[in-house]
């Protein structure tokens, strides 16, 4: 984006960059004459310093760069949320490149093409089938990139806690190899938003009366949950149950799970090093996304995906706890244009967002809407068991996102789970995978 200051000018060189062919301008804010295009492979030419000299010579004192297409690569663009955020860049105008490894795990369920790719990706979208961990292969997707969105991660909360080493690798240590690339080779990226989550914050915020304060609370002890006392108490002395309230950005973070761990790890270390890097870095903390292209044979994710796939097999939902811990879903499309929003902005900044709606929802009235929605006369199953790493309740706290962005999530609750069915009902009949979940939850002691 121009470090222009001039509207007017500002104004042609954002048409520029949306429409113009694939050239970078380079012009100078002193002199008329500064103006010169360059193949956009090619843009830092006019900072090699022999070029830079003959411009000084010619009158030209100071240089911006402006990339006249944006090219966003896409890490994870052909997971559930990281396909729609490929559509909504294409629609935008922006030149995408998606690199993905094609998990097994996550795509075994999808229908895909000859290559393997699920056939929902945007055809418009160049396609790099690799492993980030791989060496070169997130260098070898750089060309031409000027916008870096990462959403490439293993998302299972519970599987987590059972394949600690696997997710840390693939989660923490695969960031951290991206951010060494961009740290040592030459590259053209000028802003980065990565995907975090809400569950770095571990129980939400809270409300206590007594002492009129916010408070974040700790986990729940083994103590109390062996009780079946679900709701956060002040301190474990106590009786006073804490109120929940939106989650704000400044709450103290408690990961509770290794998913979550790393995930934060994550997050700070985009912050930090993009920061030492000067290039601007956004973290979005996404609350529970549900949306088309969900996979609904994947047992370790999504609520609503689980959910429908128990009720499409007739087969109740289980619920832990009482089923009354309260989320935040927001659907794929607003979570989507958080991301453009925010890749599309110039503000340069090194700042963590959440990424939610602001309603709170029970868990077990989530079960019971999606039973009304598929006719399916089936009320949950309340298990009356923890499961460890579960938060009580979480729900989002946007107005950092509004103020800053102007961010309104415009899908309702209703409507996104009605589009959530429709979608459901076309797609291929998931698998159930919840009892083989629920089996290695008990095998591994992490049901109580
Ligand atoms: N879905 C949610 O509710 C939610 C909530 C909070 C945060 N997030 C975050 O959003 C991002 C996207 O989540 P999603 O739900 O779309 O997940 P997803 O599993 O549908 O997509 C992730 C994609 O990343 C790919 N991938 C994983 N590891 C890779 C690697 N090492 N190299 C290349 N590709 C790799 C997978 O093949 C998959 O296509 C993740 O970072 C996740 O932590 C999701």
């Amino acid at each position: 984006m121009a470090h222009d200051r001039c509207p007017a000018r500002l104004c042609v060189w954002r048409l520029l960059e949306v429409w113009g062919p694939a050239f970078t301008i380079v012009l100078s804010t002193d002199a008329p004459q500064g103006l010169a295009l360059a193949p956009s492979a090619f843009p830092s030419i006019f900072f090699w310093p022999p070029a830079r000299g003959a411009c000084r010579l010619a009158g030209i004192k100071e240089f911006v760069l402006v990339m006249t297409r944006r090219h966003a690569l896409v890490t994870g663009g052909a997971g559930f949320i990281g396909s729609h955020l490929v559509d909504l860049l294409i629609a935008r105008g922006f030149d995408v490149t998606v690199l993905d490894c094609l998990s097994p795990q996550v795509h075994s369920d999808a229908e895909v093409d000859a290559d393997g790719w699920p056939v929902y990706l945007n055809r418009a979208a160049r396609r790099i089938k690799g492993n980030l961990l791989d060496r070169g292969v997130f260098e070898a997707s750089l060309e031409n990139v000027t916008h870096l969105a990462h959403l490439a991660a293993y998302v299972g909360v519970g599987q987590s806690m059972t394949e600690i080493a696997n997710y840390t690798r693939n989660n923490t240590l695969a960031s951290a190899a991206m951010l060494e690339t961009l740290s040592l080779v030459p590259h053209t990226v000028k802003r980065i938003v990565v995907a975090s989550s809400m569950s770095i914050y571990g129980e939400g915020q809270y409300w206590r009366r007594s002492t009129k304060e916010y408070v974040a609370p700790s986990p729940r002890s083994s103590r109390q949950l062996e009780r079946r006392i679900w709701e956060c108490k002040a301190d474990e002395s106590s009786e006073e149950e804490l109120e929940p309230v939106p989650t704000t950005e400044d709450k103290p973070l408690q990961p509770a799970s290794i998913y979550a761990i790393n995930k934060r790890d994550q997050e700070e270390m985009f912050l930090v090093v993009g920061r030492a890097l000067g290039i601007p870095t956004i973290a979005l903390r996404l609350f529970n996304t549900y949306g088309s292209r969900q996979s609904l044979g994947n047992p370790y994710t999504g609520v609503a995906a689980i959910f429908i796939a128990r009720l499409l097999n007739n087969e109740a939902p289980l619920v832990f706890e009482d089923g009354n811990q309260k989320r935040d879903l927001v659907h794929v499309r607003d979570v989507a244009s958080a991301f453009a929003t925010m890749l599309e902005d110039d503000k340069p900044m090194w700042k963590a967002f959440n990424v939610g709606t602001g309603n709170a929802i029970a868990v077990k009235d989530i079960a019971s809407t999606l039973a009304r929605l598929l006719n399916k006369d089936i009320a949950p199953r309340v298990l009356e068991k923890y499961r460890v790493g579960d938060v009580r309740h979480c729900f989002a706290d946007i107005s950092k996102i509004r103020r800053e962005f102007g961010f309104r999530p415009g899908t309702s609750f209703d409507g996104g789970m009605k589009e959530l069915i429709d979608w459901v009902e076309v797609a291929r009949k998931p698998r159930d995978r919840s009892s083989e979940s629920m089996s290695e939850l008990v095998q591994y002691r992490l049901v109580v």
